[in-house]
């Protein structure tokens, strides 16, 4: 091999690794860059709304329908002319129950908590009855169901103002 060829092999040799230099640095820098601004970046917790509204009365059939269940964790409840907004949170640990229609009842996977249809508790670990959200018409008559608000049973507050709504 001649000299001039071991000068040209690196000169090239060098432009490669200047090459490859500048690509690692470019790379590091995005990298930087990135974790630079995630870190800037709010961490948001996207959550479902804590309102929303749930049509009109008459859409809804006698007992428990399960139409908001997956998307605000509320069953809505109709019997004998009330309409109630129940939460879908186990009263035990926090499990989410399984409205069974064929029995009637409300079943926890986790511990066998059960509910009858008006969340009242009746078997399992499960120590009180589901919570209710507060309901109201708006002034279209359509349902407002807003979860900020919360009646308990065992406070004596499901006929409180707010608790349900006549239909
Ligand atoms: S969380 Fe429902 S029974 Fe335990």
């Amino acid at each position: 091999m001649s000299e001039e060829t071991k000068t040209s092999l690196n000169r090239r040799e060098f432009f490669s690794f200047l090459a490859v230099g500048w690509i690692t640095f470019g790379a590091a820098t995005a990298g930087m860059a990135s974790l630079i601004f995630r870190f800037l970046y709010p961490n948001v917790v996207f959550e479902p709304a804590m309102d929303f509204i749930a049509g009109f009365p008459d859409d809804y059939a006698e007992g428990v329908d399960e139409r908001w269940k997956n998307g605000f964790g509320v069953w809505i409840y109709k019997k004998d002319g009330r309409l109630v907004a129940m939460s879908n949170i186990c009263t035990h640990l926090g499990c989410i129950p399984t409205w069974l229609p064929a029995e009637s009842k409300f079943k926890c996977p986790c511990h066998g908590s059960g509910y009858y249809p008006n969340g009242i508790n009746f078997e399992g670990p499960a120590p009180r009855p589901l919570e209710r959200f507060k309901i109201l018409r708006n002034p279209e008559g359509k349902i407002i169901v807003d979860k900020t608000k919360v009646f308990r049973y065992e406070k004596g507050e499901w006929n409180n103002d707010g608790a349900y709504i006549d239909v």
